[in-house]
């Protein structure tokens, strides 16, 4: 039974590293690439990955691919030396520059971080648990009702979506159009569902001028959420000039909120279900175990590792394990790789709810940038479970999975399009 994690993309993927071509996106129609990256664990921790020709994005001439968990973790804990100005993603856009939090170094970046932590005041957070449970119960007992039901559209998509809505503060009426698409925009690059770039950028506009028109009415009629705050913000810079977010940093801060808080988490879950019922033995355990509950989402969130990779620049010459990096050169951070390190995990392929001292790392590798909404996501994913393992006796898979197979380009491409369920 295929899983997110385990079960890799292609058959025909290659055993040879100067074959490797990670914008494929056939690589990842079953999951993560898993024997590519055990191949480079094993046989180049830091390889340099050629860019191909033709590619409709603006990209650098190549990048490095770092594969092990302690390399990760080093350069993702050295913002100075690996900028995160140009972004997470392989593509590059010069509007994006500097004007997102996940693509800020230094003050600027500790200062918006400030923003949004700003959001999540005691009484929101305390709010955030009573509201995840409802949500949880009232999703479940719908995909109940329906009896067999597509997992990941029914139940994985709706926790995080009305989740990060009640955080951003988006009306429900608005929700199920905003987060179709969002979701389109980011389908756009799937062959499957293909849409002109046009199209594509078509969406980003309209999600743009959502984000402007909330902004309006969150400073006409201010309530207790995010966009409020960050709507009427004033940030002060070096020389303690204050001034508010400007629209592009509001945009694209809208952009990041919507995505990182639903796409990720909703992997997580639904990559999470496929894997229990390929080991009922645990499910069965989680149902049974409230004690359970802890080690297993941990272990959900290293086998699932939602984000595939996040991207840095070198800003001088410096080594990885003596492999020369020259100065302006692009590192890439293969975050389910790290998770599936021999080196740092005991058998890193088994799905083990039980496993001792999980240090997963999906959620970065603890340095300046590290996922903002962590707990949040862990708490929405033990929830999830307790309220559909207290409801349901028996769930079977009906059906193989279906994957997206999104670009390369949207970090977060790994991800189960479907997966149909009957649930008792
Ligand atoms: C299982 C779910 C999730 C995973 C695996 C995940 C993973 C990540 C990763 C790998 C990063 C980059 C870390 C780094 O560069 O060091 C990140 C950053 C971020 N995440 Fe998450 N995330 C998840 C859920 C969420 C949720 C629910 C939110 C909603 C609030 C969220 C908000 C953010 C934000 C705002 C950042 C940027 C932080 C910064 O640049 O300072 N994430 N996340």
């Amino acid at each position: 039974m295929a899983d997110p994690g385990a079960e890799s993309g292609d058959e025909s993927v290659t055993t040879d590293l100067a074959d490797i071509d990670l914008t494929r996106s056939e690589l990842v129609r079953k999951g993560f690439p898993h024997e590519i990256f055990t191949m480079l664990r094993r046989e180049a921790p830091v390889w340099w990955h050629p860019m191909p020709d033709g590619l409709p994005v603006k990209t650098d001439e190549g990048f490095w691919v770092l594969s092990k968990y302690d390399d990760i973790q080093a350069v993702n804990r050295d913002t100075e030396l690996f900028s995160s100005a140009d972004g997470p993603s392989l593509s590059l856009n010069p509007e994006m520059k500097g004007a997102m939090l996940v693509s800020m170094d230094g003050h600027a970046h500790i200062r918006q971080r400030q923003i949004i932590s700003a959001g999540f005041t005691p009484r929101m957070v305390g709010r955030l648990e009573d509201q995840a449970r409802r949500w949880a119960v009232s999703i479940v007992e719908d995909a109940l009702e329906k009896g067999t039901c597509d997992f990941v559209a029914d139940v994985a998509y709706q926790l995080p979506m009305h989740m990060i809505a009640d955080i951003v503060g988006i009306p429900p009426e608005d929700r199920q159009w905003l987060f179709t698409l969002t979701n389109d925009f980011l389908q756009g690059s799937d062959p499957d569902h293909p849409i002109s770039r046009e199209q594509q950028m078509g969406k980003q506009v309209e999600m743009f001028q959502y984000a402007q028109q909330l902004c309006e009415e969150k400073r006409k009629n201010p309530q207790d959420d995010i966009w409020t705050i960050i709507s009427t913000f004033e940030m002060e810079d070096d020389k303690g000039e204050r001034s508010a977010m400007s629209q592009i940093e509001l945009n694209f801060f809208f952009l990041l909120l919507t995505v990182a808080g639903s796409e990720t988490t909703r992997n997580a879950i639904s990559g999470g279900l496929l894997a229990l019922l390929d080991h009922p033995d645990q499910l069965e355990t989680m149902r049974s175990d409230p004690s359970a509950m802890r080690p297993a989402v941990e272990e959900i969130i290293r086998w699932t590792s939602p984000v595939a990779y996040f991207a840095r620049r070198a800003t001088r010459d410096t080594q990885i394990r003596g492999v020369k990096i020259a100065e302006g050169q692009r590192v890439t951070l293969w975050y389910p790789s790290a998770n599936r390190d021999e080196d740092v995990f005991d058998d890193p392929f088994r799905f083990d709810i039980h496993r001792k001292s999980n240090q997963q790392i999906a959620f970065g590798g603890g340095g300046a940038h590290f996922c903002l909404g962590a707990n949040l996501a862990r708490r929405e994913i033990a929830i999830l479970f307790e309220e559909l393992l207290k409801r349901t006796t028996k769930i079977e898979l009906l059906k193989r999975p279906k994957y997206n197979s999104l670009s390369l380009f949207n970090p977060i491409y790994l991800a189960l399009r479907e997966l149909p369920v009957r649930l008792s």
